[in-house]
C-alpha cells in the first residue's frame, strides 16, 4: 500500500508542476519526452486537469494483480491551447509499453465522449505496444470502443493523432480515422503487421523504419499528414495546425486581427513563364496571394503534383487545393486525387472556405493509373468538391484541360466565384493533341505534314487557349490581372461569409471509395 501511495504522490507532484514549456528546456530538443512532459508542453501553463489518474487495470491473470500502476498507462484530461479548450490523452510507454487494456481504453473513451458533448477538439499522443497481451479480447474490445467513437466524432469535432512511438496492429486504425496524423521522425512507426510477421509471410526483410517510419508514411503511403523532427516540434505542429481550425462543426475559425494595405501584389504578374510548357512553382502563387508566411502545408511530401494546406487571407483561415506544375506537370493522378479529396472534405466538415488554384493539363495517362483505379479515385476529388458547401473560389492560372477543368472546382460543380488570369487556357485538351485528332486527314495529306500540324496547332491554340470563351459563357466570372488576385479574393471570401446551402434530405451520399 505504501508503494501505491508513493506512486500517487509522485504522480500528483508531477501533475502539479507548472509551465510545461519552461520546464522542458533545450536539452530535450532531440529526445523523447515522457507522456506527462508531452501533455505539459502542449497545454497552456497550469491549464491541465487530469481525469482518471487513480484508475488501475482489473486483470488478475499472469500475476498482473501485483503490478498496479495508477493511470494504467495513459494520461487523460483536458486543458487549453492558446486559451482554447482541448481534450487530450497521452500513452505512457513506461507502463506495460503503453499497451491498451480495457481500463486504458475506458479512460480514452470517457474523454472522447466528453469532448463530443462540449464540442472541443481531441488530441491523442500515441506511444503504445498495442493491445495489452495479458487481457486478450477485452483489450480488443477496448480498441473497438475507441474506433466507434472516432467515427461518431468524425466531422463533429476535430481529431488529431500524433504518433510519438510504436503504433502497431489494429491500433493504427484509430489514428487512421482521425482527421490528421502527425509522426515524429526516427522514433515512431505505424504498421498493421511488423517486420517479423512480414518476414514469415512474404519473406521480405525490412526494418521497422522502412516498413512504417515517418518518412515511409509521408512519402509512400500518405498515411501521415505531417512529419516532425522531434517530440517538441511535433507538439508545436499540433498547436499550429489547431490555429487554423475551429472547435467543432458548428463554429468557424476565429478570424485574426488584420489591417489591409498590401492587397496589390505586383510580383504575381511575373510568375507564369512565357512558354506554356515551362513549369513554375505554385507555392509562389500561394505565397503571393495569402497573408505573409501563413501557409501551413499538409501532406507536403506525398503526391506532390497537388498542394494542399491551410493559410490566412486578411486574417481568415482558408484551405487551399492547388495543382503543382513542377511535379508531373500538375496532372491529376490516383494519389493526388485522394489527397485533394480528403483535405476538401475536412475543410467542408469544419466550415473552412476553399481556394482552388488550377493549372492542370488533365489526368495522368497510362496503364499504371488505369489499373490503380484513376476512374474511381479521380471521382473522389470530383465528388468531394461537388459536395462541399463552404465558400469555394477558383483561380485558373494557366491550363484547365479536359475533365480536370470540371473537377477542379469549376462553376458547373458549384463554385461561388471563378476567376482566370489572362494566361489561362481552357480547352478539351492541349492544342497539339487536339490538332492531331481533328485535322488528322488534312495533316496526313499535306505535302509537309509536320508543318501542317504546327499550323493547325497554332490555329487551335488561337481559338481556344485563352479564358475568354469560358468568360463569354459565364463559366468564368472575371478575367483578372494576377496582381489583383489577393484583392479580389479578400472581397469574395468576405461576401461569402454568410453562405448558406440547403442540402437534400438523405442519410448520406455514397462517395466512390
Ligand atoms: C503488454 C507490453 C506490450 C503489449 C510491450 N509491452 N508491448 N505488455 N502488452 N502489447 C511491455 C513489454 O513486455 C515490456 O515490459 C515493456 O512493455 C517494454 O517493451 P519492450 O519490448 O521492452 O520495448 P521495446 O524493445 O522498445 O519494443 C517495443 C515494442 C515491443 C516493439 C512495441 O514491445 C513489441 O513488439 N510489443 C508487442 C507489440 C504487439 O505485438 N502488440 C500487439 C499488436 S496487435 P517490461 O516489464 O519488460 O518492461 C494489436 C491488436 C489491436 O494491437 C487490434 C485492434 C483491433
Amino acid at each position: 500500500m505504501d508503494s501505491k501511495i508513493d506512486n500517487l504522490n509522485q504522480k500528483i507532484a508531477l501533475a502539479s508542476l507548472g509551465g510545461g514549456q519552461e520546464r522542458i528546456d533545450k536539452q530535450h530538443k532531440n529526445k523523447k519526452l515522457t507522456a506527462r512532459e508531452r501533455v505539459l508542453y502542449l497545454l497552456d501553463e497550469g491549464s491541465f486537469e487530469e481525469i482518471g489518474m487513480l484508475v488501475t487495470h482489473r486483470t488478475t491473470d499472469f500475476g498482473m494483480d501485483k503490478e498496479l500502476y495508477f493511470g494504467d498507462g495513459v494520461i487523460t484530461g483536458y486543458g487549453t491551447i492558446n486559451g482554447r479548450l482541448v481534450y487530450i490523452f497521452a500513452q505512457d510507454f513506461t507502463v506495460f509499453g503503453g499497451s491498451l487494456s480495457e481500463t486504458h481504453a475506458e479512460k480514452i473513451c470517457k474523454i472522447m465522449d466528453q469532448a463530443l458533448k462540449v464540442g472541443a477538439p481531441i488530441i491523442g499522443l500515441n506511444d503504445s505496444g498495442g493491445a495489452r497481451i495479458q487481457e486478450g479480447v477485452r483489450s480488443l474490445g477496448g480498441y473497438a470502443d475507441i474506433f466507434y467513437r472516432n467515427v461518431q466524432a468524425s466531422g463533429v469535432i476535430p481529431q488529431l493523432s500524433a504518433i510519438m512511438g510504436p503504433c502497431a496492429g489494429g491500433a493504427v486504425y484509430s489514428p487512421a480515422m482521425t482527421d490528421f496524423t502527425l509522426m515524429v521522425e526516427n522514433s515512431s512507426y505505424m504498421f498493421v503487421t511488423g517486420p517479423n510477421v512480414v518476414k514469415t509471410v512474404t519473406n521480405e526483410t525490412v526494418t521497422a523504419e522502412e516498413l512504417g517510419g515517418a518518412s515511409t508514411h509521408s512519402t509512400k503511403s500518405g498515411v501521415t499528414h505531417i512529419t516532425s523532427a522531434n517530440d517538441i516540434q511535433c507538439l508545436e505542429d499540433i498547436k499550429t495546425l489547431l490555429s487554423y481550425i475551429p472547435q467543432n462543426n458548428r463554429e468557424t475559425t476565429k478570424k485574426r486581427a488584420f489591417t489591409l494595405g498590401d492587397e496589390i501584389r505586383n510580383a504575381l504578374d511575373q510568375i507564369i513563364p512565357n512558354n506554356p510548357n515551362k513549369p513554375y512553382d505554385m507555392h509562389q502563387v500561394i505565397n503571393g496571394i495569402i497573408d505573409n508566411e501563413s501557409f501551413f502545408e499538409i501532406h507536403k511530401d506525398f503526391a506532390q503534383n497537388i498542394i494542399v494546406g491551410f493559410a490566412r487571407i486578411a486574417g481568415r483561415s482558408i484551405g487551399i487545393v492547388a495543382n503543382q506544375p513542377l511535379n508531373l506537370a500538375g496532372c491529376l493522378d490516383v494519389n493526388s486525387s485522394v489527397k485533394g479529396a480528403r483535405f476538401t472534405r475536412f475543410c467542408d466538415c469544419f466550415n473552412i472556405p476553399l481556394l482552388v488554384l488550377v493549372d492542370v493539363p488533365g489526368f495522368l495517362p497510362g496503364t499504371d493509373q488505369e489499373w490503380h483505379g484513376i476512374i474511381t479515385n479521380g471521382a473522389k476529388l470530383l465528388y468531394a468538391l461537388s459536395e462541399a458547401t463552404v465558400p469555394r473560389i477558383t483561380v485558373i492560372t494557366r491550363k484547365a484541360y479536359g475533365g480536370a477543368y470540371d473537377v477542379m472546382n469549376s462553376k458547373h460543380i458549384g463554385a461561388d466565384f471563378n476567376f482566370a488570369w489572362p494566361t489561362a487556357e481552357i480547352a478539351v485538351m492541349g492544342a497539339k493533341g487536339a490538332a492531331e485528332i481533328i485535322f488528322k486527314n488534312e495533316i496526313k495529306s499535306a505535302a509537309n505534314p509536320e508543318a501542317k500540324w504546327k499550323e493547325k496547332e497554332a490555329e487551335y491554340a488561337f481559338k481556344f487557349a485563352d479564358p475568354y470563351r469560358a468568360a463569354r459563357r459565364g463559366f468564368i466570372d472575371e478575367v483578372i490581372y494576377p496582381k489583383n488576385t489577393r484583392r479580389k479574393l479578400i472581397k469574395a471570401f468576405q461576401i461569402l461569409e454568410n453562405k448558406d446551402v440547403l442540402k437534400p434530405n438523405r442519410k448520406h451520399g455514397n462517395i466512390p471509395l
